[in-house]
C-alpha cells in the first residue's frame, strides 16, 4: 500500500493533488474546444427531452450534494431550469412532487449508498427521468439510471472525498451548457465562451496545489482550535459547507457552515477570539457582499482567513490570513475556492497525528441505511 501513496503520506494527499490529472480527464472527449460543443452521449439526452424537463431535483448525500448545491446554481443560471437539492435520506421519505418531466439527477462516487439509490428508486416509482453522476463504473446508480455521467478520477481511497468533488462540479457545469444549447437559450457566443473557459480548469488547479506550502503555516497554527465558522455566499456558498465537512471528518474539530447572509440572524453571537472564521471571496457576484461579512467578523476579534484571488488588495488589509486562488471565470471558481480547503483540513489533521485516509466512525461508501 505504501508504494500505491509515491510521493505521498496519505491517500487524501496524493488524491488532493491528482486533480489536475482527473479535471484533465473529465474533460477529455466530452469537450469539443473546436466547435465549442459538449458531448455527453452516456446521458441520453436528446433535444425533446431537454425541452421537456421542467424540473431538476439532485440527490445526494455528504460532499457529493454539496456539489450538488453547485449544481443547482450552474444548471439554473446557464440553462434556466429549476433545480432542487434534495438530500437522499429526507428526499425518499418526503413523498417528493415528481412527474415525468422531472429529472431525478443522483451523484455518488461509490454507486452504492443506500439512501442515494433508495431516492433514486423512489424518483422511479413516480415516472422521473433518473440521470446519475457517479464515479464507480457499474455500480448500481449508474445500473439504474437512464443516462449517466462517469465521473473520470480514478478509484477513490481516502474516506474524505476530494477528487470525486471537483468532477462532478465540471460534469455539472457541462450538462448545464448542454442543457442550454439543446433548450436553445445559449447563443452561440456565450456558447463558445463558456466552454473555452473550461480549458483552463486544470491548470488553475494546480496553481492552487503549488500554494500548499503557504497553506501549511496556518495549518499548524490553527491545529488546536475548537470551532470553526465557515461563511460563502452564492456559488461558492457549498464550498463552505464543503469544507466545513472536510475539516470535521477528518481532524474532529467542530467547523460550521453558513450561508454569509444569515449571520446576522445568530451565528454573528459565537464569533469572539475563540471562534475563528473562514471566509470564501474570490472574485465573484457576491464578492462585495462577502466583504463586508468578513469586516464584520473582524470587528468581533474573530481570527479571520480568506480565500481570495491573486491581486486582491481589500482582502490582504482584512484577513490574518489569505489563501490565494488565481483568477477564475465565476460559473466554476468553486472548483479552485475548494483546493485550499481540502489541503488546510488535510494538513491540520495529519499535523494532529489522525489516521486521515481512515477517520473514526466514518466509512467511504455507506451501504446500509
Ligand atoms: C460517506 C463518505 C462521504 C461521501 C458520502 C456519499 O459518508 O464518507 O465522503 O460523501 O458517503 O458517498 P457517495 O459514494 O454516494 O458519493
Amino acid at each position: 500500500v505504501a508504494a500505491e501513496k509515491g510521493e505521498y503520506r496519505h491517500f487524501m494527499q496524493k488524491e488532493i493533488h491528482e486533480q489536475v490529472r482527473s479535471l484533465t480527464d473529465t474533460l477529455a472527449g466530452r469537450v469539443d474546444f473546436d466547435e465549442g460543443q459538449i458531448r455527453l452521449p452516456q446521458l441520453n439526452l436528446t433535444p425533446d427531452l431537454a425541452r421537456r424537463i421542467q424540473k431538476i431535483i439532485i440527490t445526494a448525500c455528504g460532499t457529493a450534494a454539496h456539489a450538488g448545491m453547485v449544481g443547482k446554481v450552474l444548471i439554473e443560471r446557464i440553462a434556466r431550469i429549476p433545480v432542487e437539492v434534495d438530500i437522499a435520506s429526507e428526499f425518499r421519505y418526503r413523498d417528493p412532487i415528481v412527474d415525468q418531466n422531472t429529472v431525478v439527477l443522483a451523484i455518488s462516487q461509490s454507486g452504492e449508498t443506500a439512501d442515494t439509490l433508495a431516492a433514486m428508486d423512489e424518483g422511479r416509482k413516480r415516472g422521473a427521468v433518473l440521470w446519475s453522476i457517479v464515479n464507480a463504473i457499474g455500480s448500481q446508480a449508474m445500473r439504474i439510471a437512464d443516462g449517466y455521467i462517469s465521473m473520470q478520477t480514478g478509484p477513490e481511497i481516502g474516506v474524505a472525498s476530494t477528487k470525486a468533488f471537483t468532477a462532478p462540479l465540471v460534469d455539472l457545469y457541462m450538462l448545464a451548457v448542454l442543457l442550454a444549447d439543446l433548450r436553445g437559450v445559449l447563443d452561440s457566443t456565450r456558447r463558445k465562451q463558456l466552454v473555452s473557459d473550461l480549458r483552463l480548469i486544470p491548470d488553475l488547479v494546480g496553481r492552487c496545489l503549488d500554494r500548499e506550502n503557504e497553506i501549511i503555516p496556518v495549518a499548524r497554527e490553527m491545529k488546536y482550535i475548537r470551532n470553526m465558522l465557515y461563511l460563502g455566499r452564492g456559488i461558492n456558498m457549498p464550498i463552505a459547507y464543503e469544507g466545513a465537512l472536510k475539516l470535521k471528518e477528518i481532524s474532529y474539530i467542530h467547523a460550521e457552515a453558513y450561508p454569509a447572509g444569515e449571520m446576522k440572524h445568530g451565528p454573528i453571537a459565537l464569533v469572539d477570539r475563540d471562534m475563528p472564521v473562514l471566509a470564501i471571496a474570490p472574485q465573484d457576484p457576491w464578492y462585495e457582499k462577502m466583504i463586508s461579512q468578513i469586516e464584520q467578523a473582524k470587528t468581533r476579534g474573530g481570527s479571520v482567513i480568506v480565500v481570495a484571488t491573486e491581486g486582491d488588495t481589500r482582502v490582504p488589509e482584512l484577513a490574518d490570513h489569505v489563501f490565494w486562488v488565481p483568477p477564475t471565470p465565476w460559473l466554476l471558481s468553486p472548483v479552485v475556492t475548494v483546493i485550499p480547503l481540502q489541503l488546510f483540513a488535510y494538513h491540520i489533521a495529519s499535523l494532529r497525528g489522525l489516521d486521515v485516509d481512515q477517520p473514526r466512525n466514518l466509512a467511504k461508501s455507506v451501504t446500509v441505511e
